[in-house]
């Protein structure tokens, strides 16, 4: 499956370093090329010696090491490499190359590559979720860099929660999902974010969406080859690189943008939160205030995905529902009602799931009675995973 790809191994010092070893191996039966570089902190956990035999290739050390293979240092492998896997990739070595330091091999090379960055994280739960890694993660994913999200458990510091790195077999599926070109040719409609429903001047109704999961789903099928383009309620998100980009306010506006894009689509997924209701009416100057309560009167707005479904043609049409009860019942009926092919169903009640966060947790529910539950997965695996279904369907016409 891997065959003529060349792989970059990126170890950094995390007592993971130990699973790091089986992914080398895996990687090198799936037939690819693997080159790994250890960090000073990466060698008090492993040896170099057990990723050269397993790799049956030379293993970087040190920046000024004499190569062995290469004709030109670190440029060489940023250049040869397909993908560069981070694995265990520490707290430091995400703040490094989110703030552009390139004081080692390791991350001299990641900043000379065009090749897709991936980072399994490791570390302990409370430095995962810290603010400023956080902040990092987030300014690398809109970059254009992966993740594959760190499991719970016990870590080796003692501590419970988030943080132990995910297990090779998981992030061997996420490495070849990424890898996968299986959208080539395929134009594909996003929506994502919420609409803004303006009162007056400086008054607006609004929701929680972050545009992070149709984000997500922007950036998965653009990687995996898709022409993709994205249409967005207001975000504080910086555009998916390589999409085409449509900026929206309203239910309205948005409603506008998809009826000029539709037809030519093979796929569309309705991830935005489109707001149900807007003011009947706008006030052209800022309301005052009164003694009196105020009554604003609220009516309809188009529903977008109604009219998807009744022009869905051989289309495949994903639409989500955000719901806080009664989810499969709820998420049926829109399924039917709106014509889809399947729904991506969230409950955002629960934690870490729905609005605003990294992670979601949905089920999949289809025409045929069956639904699939997705574990609580980082967006960017639920967006794979959406996008995984929707090839199936492609392939099945
Ligand atoms: O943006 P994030 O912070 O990452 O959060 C992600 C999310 C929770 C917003 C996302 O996962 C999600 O659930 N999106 C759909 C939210 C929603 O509007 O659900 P709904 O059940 O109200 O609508 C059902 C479907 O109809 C949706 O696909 C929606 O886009 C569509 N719709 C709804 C109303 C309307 N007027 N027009 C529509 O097209």
């Amino acid at each position: 499956m891997l065959n003529n790809k060349t792989v970059v191994v990126g170890v950094t010092g995390g007592i993971a370093a130990y699973k790091t070893a089986e992914i080398v191996s895996r990687l090198k039966k799936l037939g690819a090329d693997v080159n790994c570089i250890m960090t000073k902190g990466a060698q008090a956990f492993l040896t170099p010696l057990t990723l050269s035999t397993l790799s049956g290739n030379p293993v970087i050390t040190d920046m000024f090491q004499k190569p062995e293979k290469w004709n030109v240092e670190h440029i060489a492998l940023a250049d040869k490499a397909d993908f560069f896997l981070i694995a265990p990739a520490t707290a430091n070595v995400i703040g490094k190359v989110s703030s552009g330091i390139a004081d080692d091999f390791l991350t001299t090379t990641i900043m000379a590559t065009h090749a897709k960055v991936i980072f399994a994280p490791a570390m302990n739960v409370n430095m995962y979720n810290s603010p400023i890694l956080q902040e990092n993660i987030t300014k690398l994913k809109n970059l254009g860099y992966y993740f594959i999200e760190p499991q719970e458990g016990n870590l080796a510091c003692g501590y419970s929660g988030k943080g132990k790195m995910a297990e090779p077999e998981i992030i061997i599926n996420h490495l070849l999902d990424f890898l996968k070109k299986d959208l080539e040719g395929k134009r594909i409609l996003i929506t994502a974010g919420p609409t803004r429903e303006p009162i007056d001047p400086v008054r607006y109704l609004t929701n929680k969406s972050s545009g992070k999961m149709g984000y997500a789903l922007a950036r998965c099928a653009q990687q995996r080859g898709a022409q993709v383009t994205l249409i967005s309620g207001p975000t504080n998100l910086d555009r998916p690189r390589g999409v085409a980009f449509i900026p929206v306010e309203s239910a309205e506006e948005m409603l506008v943008e998809v009826k000029k894009f539709y037809l030519e689509q093979d796929i569309i997924i309705k991830a935005a939160a489109v707001a149900d209701y807007r003011p009947q009416s706008y006030n052209s100057q800022k309301i005052k205030k009164l003694n009196d309560d105020l009554q604003l009167q609220l009516e309809r707005t188009p529903d977008i995905l109604s009219f998807l479904g009744e022009n869905k043609g051989n289309k495949v049409l994903v639409g989500f529902a955000a719901e806080t009860n009664d989810l499969k019942e709820n998420a049926r009926k829109k399924l039917i009602k709106k014509n889809l092919d399947f729904i991506v169903a969230n409950d955002v009640t629960l934690e870490d799931a729905g609005f605003n966060y990294d992670t979601n947790k949905v089920t999949l529910y289809y025409r045929d009675d069956t639904q699939q539950d997705l574990p609580l997965l980082s967006k960017d695996e639920v967006a794979n995973c959406i996008l995984n279904e929707v090839n199936k369907l492609l392939n099945k016409e």
